[in-house]
């Protein structure tokens, strides 16, 4: 398993990462300690949780992912052998997360000191590797981007003072580097510029959805990832199981994703045309759709891990034997070709 730096830390991540929301909700406590027993058996050192998990976001589930987690490290007393990211929730009505009355979740300094502190409870550990803010507190669509709207910039969190409240994390020892995650070029390159300037902490990643059909990123951040090394943590990188095939003949297959929570697949409705074409020319190669859609991700230059998602033990293992193949000139000149003919299809 390939491993790669984390942002300017002393840190080496392992080029694929075991994503989780989906425990709690579609997966079992005890199939998330199996998840995760194969995963660090097959080299994987790196995972991905988040406070509001599993998803869908809701009161009743919120943090069960997280108890999974830490139900595992307790059992298993192994917290030196892999890398522990989670999130904080940005601008959201989900006011459930927090235990005090607010009327939305934000980045304030009381609401991140909140977050760390459940998290820790839940998982188990006295410290997070890599905090992540889930997404802007600012007005700035995370999700389903379609058109840029302007948003009114004096109604967010100043950024220093967010980056303050981490610092002082860290100083307690509580989370050791900080990221970011759905964050525009703008928020990206802002926030480093005041952590040089005041001597703060410096975002080390951003996480992002990125796939065969969602490639928003190499249009801006990119260049960031690569000239800054806040390198891509890249989320759905099936397109949510689009690319794996299994939705070519256009219905659900009972139980998938699209099948119980249709909502999730709604952002990629447009790439209908261009998973189908993704799906047959990696058939053409002598590839699964899902060895062509990972190792895609994992073979981008500012990709510093590949954070996949398996909601059975098959799926798993498929998911992690993708990227132990070769990826070719002839690999890449089709997904160069697929970009240029349908270019960033999913509204994401
Ligand atoms: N920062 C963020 O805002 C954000 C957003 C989304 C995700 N994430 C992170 O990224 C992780 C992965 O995201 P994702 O779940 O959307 O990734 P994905 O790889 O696009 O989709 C994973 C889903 O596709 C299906 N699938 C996976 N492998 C398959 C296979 N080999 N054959 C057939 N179906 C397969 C499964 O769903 P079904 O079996 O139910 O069909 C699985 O849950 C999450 O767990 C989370 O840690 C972060």
């Amino acid at each position: 398993m390939e491993l790669r730096k984390l942002g300017r830390t002393d840190i080496e991540v392992t080029s694929v990462c075991l994503g989780t929301m989906t425990w709690g909700q579609q997966n079992t406590e005890a199939e998330a300690h199996e998840q995760l027993d194969y995963a660090l058996d097959r080299g994987i050192n790196f995972i991905d949780t988040a406070e509001m998990y599993p998803v869908p976001g809701r009161a009743e589930t919120q943090g069960r992912t997280e108890s999974y987690i830490g139900s595992w490290i307790a059992a298993r007393k192994n917290r030196d052998k892999y890398i522990l990211a989670t999130k904080v929730t940005g601008r959201s009505g989900m006011t459930w997360v927090r235990k005090g009355n607010v009327s939305q979740t934000r980045h304030t300094a009381a609401q991140i000191d909140e977050a760390v502190e459940a998290s820790l409870k839940r998982l188990r550990t006295d410290y997070i590797d890599l905090f992540q803010l889930h997404w802007p507190d600012r007005g700035l669509p995370g999700f389903g981007f379609d058109s840029y709207y302007d948003y009114d910039a004096q109604d967010m969190e100043p950024l220093e003072d967010i980056l303050g409240a981490l610092s002082r994390q860290i100083e307690k020892g509580n989370i050791r580097h900080v990221g970011l995650s759905n964050e525009s070029a703008w928020g990206t390159m802002k926030f480093l510029e005041l952590a040089e300037r005041a001597g703060l902490p410096r975002m080390v990643s951003n996480q992002c959805v990125y796939s065969l059909v969602a490639r928003r990123f190499d249009y801006d951040r990119a260049e960031i990832a690569m000239r800054e090394d806040v390198g891509l943590l890249a989320y759905s990188p099936l397109a949510m199981g689009m690319l794996t095939g299994k939705y070519d003949d256009g219905g659900s297959p009972k139980g998938s994703r699209g099948d119980l929570f249709p909502q999730f697949l709604e952002g990629y409705k447009s790439t209908e045309e261009a998973c189908l074409d993704c799906n047959a020319t990696a058939r053409k190669l002598g590839l699964t759709p899902t060895e062509f859609a990972l190792k895609f991700v994992e073979s981008r230059a500012f990709v510093t891990s590949n954070i996949i998602g398996a909601t059975t033990m098959s799926q798993l293992k498929e998911n992690i034997d993708a990227h132990e193949i070769d990826w070719t000139d002839d690999m890449e000149a089709e997904a160069d070709r697929l970009h240029k003919t349908y270019r960033c299809p999913a509204s994401r």
